[in-house]
């Protein structure tokens, strides 16, 4: 019997609605390839959605979400200026991307960082920097910190105005976490780098606490502390020395955002957000609004966070993996799109749809699984 699966599908705001259209692609074939049948549920999110109806996670869409089995998501928000025409509370990021992480408790967010030697070319970092390639992976508390902590402002007693954001974790929200991690690690080479600030941060000190005592269930796990600061240097430095990197909120935000910047762009960098009973999956990028309509955005994070949900929610790692090497494959091939390459240099450029027909074609041309 076919095996039926629903996914809701929210564009986003910038170039998400034309990165989603790649992603939708490639389902359509893994569809023709495998006895399943995607039913794809288009939901309204983002900044379009509060312009249309006032609400940026409108009703309709949190019911269609409820009745998904996964969710794939787009990058939503627009620029400085943009932004200013919503109202704080109702802009995208605190509007609807909270809102959801919350709402399915996604508390895992998984963000590999890596660049197989053949697309070394693509990293600011030098070639004996990257080795035989970047090969990482982030795991970052999604629900928790600063992100979610209670939050204040006003005026003081002096009359100054003043704002206090508090950093919360408790013992369960950090041991799942690290559970997940260590996990993770005994699949991979068994090597966790347990990313902190117990110098600085009291959340730290608990954070470390927590993971020695996790540990002892997963005894051939060797733990690397490091401080996050000393992270950041070390991921420009020699990335390949990390394999699996653990960290609370803010710091995954902030150093996610850098694993994009040593593969050369943002632009390849998907994720997965895993939530006990339901899981949602984005590029870890925002909605690049400079670029936004002009068919020239990259779509490899919007379609490697497909791969993703085939992996984790509906257990197809082998089908994730042809479409990783057709991606790759395509890249390999000598082709990129203007935004992750100058023109030049042998580069054949082509458009975000092309991408997506290059490796809807490589993917169509593999055996099946
Ligand atoms: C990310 C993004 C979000 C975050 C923004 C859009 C709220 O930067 O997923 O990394 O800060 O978590
Ligand atoms: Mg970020």
């Amino acid at each position: 019997m076919t095996t039926i699966y629903k996914i809701a599908l929210l564009d986003g705001d910038g170039i998400g609605p034309e990165i989603m259209k790649e992603a939708v692609k490639t389902l359509k074939c893994v569809e023709k390839r495998n006895d399943i049948n995607f039913e794809l549920l288009n939901a309204d999110f983002g900044a379009n959605a509060y312009f249309k109806c006032g609400d940026p996670f409108p009703d309709e869409t949190k019911a269609i979400c409820d009745q998904a089995d996964a969710i794939i998501k787009g990058p939503i928000g627009l620029n400085h200026e943009e932004s200013k025409k919503i109202p704080v509370d109702k802009q995208p990021e605190r509007g609807a991307l909270l809102p959801l992480r919350a709402r399915y408790n996604t508390y895992a967010n998984y963000r590999p960082v890596f660049l197989p030697k053949a697309l070394g070319h693509f990293s600011p970092l030098k070639a004996e920097v990257v080795g035989e390639g970047i090969d990482l992976i982030m795991i970052r508390e999604l629900v928790g910190g600063l992100y979610f902590g209670k939050k204040e402002v006003g005026v003081n007693n002096k009359g100054l105005r003043y704002v206090k954001e508090t950093l919360e974790y408790d013992e369960e929200q950090i041991s799942r976490i690290m559970h997940e991690a260590l996990k993770v690690s005994m699949r991979r080479k068994k090597v966790l780098h347990n990313i902190h600030k117990s110098n600085v941060l009291k959340s730290s000190v608990l954070w470390n606490e927590i993971l020695e005592e996790v540990a002892q269930e997963y005894p051939e796990v060797e733990i690397k502390h490091i401080l996050v600061d000393a992270a950041a240097t070390l991921l420009c430095l020699d990335p390949t020395q990390f394999d699996v990197m653990v960290m609370e909120n803010m710091f995954g935000d902030i150093l996610s955002d850098q694993g994009g910047g040593i593969l050369g762009s943002l632009g390849l960098m998907p994720s997965a957000c895993i939530g006990p009973e339901k899981s949602y999956y984005e590029p870890s990028h925002g909605s690049a609004p400079d670029i936004a309509g002009k068919n020239i955005a990259n779509p490899y994070s919007m379609i490697g966070s497909v791969a993703m949900m085939l992996e984790s929610s509906f257990n197809m790692a082998a089908e994730a993996k042809n479409i990783w090497n057709a991606m790759q494959g395509v890249f390999i091939d000598g082709y990129s799109t203007p935004d992750l390459s100058k023109p030049g240099a042998g580069v054949k450029m082509i458009s975000t749809s092309e991408f997506g027909d290059k490796v809807v074609a490589k993917l169509k041309a593999m055996p099946k699984v």
